[in-house]
């Protein structure tokens, strides 16, 4: 298949171009640079020129707390252009995926989201992300959107890379423990992608590892996992904190795991263990020289 994938820069857009290219599929993964989402026209022209098969959407403005003074520059990347991403695909009977996040949720519920409940977003990325979800089913109602949540990999920035780093320094680590979700890797995600792209399967879908875990729980795992691996850990414990103590521009939900039922028949293998994932990604991170 001919594949586009946006966000090749970042952390699941990368990961994903690889693992496509390497099953075989002829991917275009261009810089943000050449595919600019600020530029809703000419990425809509690009990809009727292009009829690319499938049209991945893993760019995004993911800075949080920026979105809430950017809130233009987060809409127009997160929900005008990916809009017309889908009106493109809808006019030569192409299939796009758009992913999504946990964050579309106020975090008011106590047991895992279903892709039925009512999203109710804390902040400009959520809102923005979701209302690319809905414009994207508008234009494209067989697209498929992905929902996924915490999302850290081997390429690029992420939580984990970031205690690794405070960790190997020495500094000490003070993590918020009111905040529950389940952090994913990267490489488990992309196995949910090529499934559902294998399958053609159109609608909406939650894909998280299993369990769940709070930042702080998160941060712990890291760090004593990593010690066992062989990173340098200088830094003696993680002191959990309260969200009220840590404040920040954009309030993020307090729980926000995602029930995954409805995509695992669809999957090759049940979701895994978040901390096995951890264990697995923290391994190849250790093979990997440029990669921290
Ligand atoms: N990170 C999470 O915890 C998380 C959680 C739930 C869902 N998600 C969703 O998962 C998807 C992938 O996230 P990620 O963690 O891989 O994000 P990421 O590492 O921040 O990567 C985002 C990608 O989007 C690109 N991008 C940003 N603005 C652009 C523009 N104007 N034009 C073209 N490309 C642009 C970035 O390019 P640059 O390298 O130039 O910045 C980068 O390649 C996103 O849809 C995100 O909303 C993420």
């Amino acid at each position: 298949m001919r594949l586009l994938v946006t966000g090749a820069t970042g952390q699941l857009g990368s990961e994903l171009a690889r693992k496509l290219t390497g099953l075989g599929h002829e991917v275009f993964a261009p810089d943000p640079d050449d595919l600019d989402l600020l530029d809703p026209v000419r990425v809509a022209a690009t990809i009727r020129e292009q009829r690319w098969d499938w049209v991945i959407n893993c760019a995004a403005y993911t800075a949080v707390d920026k979105a809430e003074s950017a809130a233009e520059q987060a809409f127009v990347i997160n929900r005008d252009c990916p809009g017309e991403m889908a009106r493109s695909v809808a006019g030569y009977g192409g299939r796009m995926l758009q992913v999504s996040t946990d964050f579309i949720f106020s975090g008011d519920q106590r047991c895992p989201y279903t892709e039925t409940d009512i999203p109710k977003p804390l902040g400009v990325y959520g809102r923005s992300k979701l209302e690319g979800e809905q414009v994207v089913l508008e234009m494209l109602p067989d697209a498929t959107v992905l929902r996924t949540a915490w999302v850290y990999g081997v390429y690029g920035h992420n939580f984990v890379k970031t205690m690794l780093r405070v960790a190997a320094e020495g500094r000490p680590l003070r993590v918020v423990n009111d905040q529950m979700g389940t952090p994913t890797w990267t490489a488990d995600i992309v196995m949910a992608i090529v499934a559902l792209v294998e399958q053609q399967a159109g609608g909406t879908y939650h894909f998280t590892a299993a369990g769940q875990a709070s930042w702080y729980g998160f941060a712990s795992a890291i760090l004593e996992d990593a010690a066992r691996i062989g990173f340098p850990v200088n830094t003696d414990a993680v002191v959990p904190i309260l969200t009220s103590e840590y404040p920040t521009p954009a309030r993020r939900p307090a729980y926000s795991v995602l029930d995954t039922r409805k995509i695992e028949p669809l999957l090759p293998s049940p979701p895994p263990e978040w901390r096995d994932s951890l264990n697995n990604m923290l391994k190849e991170l250790a093979t990997c020289a440029d990669c921290l």
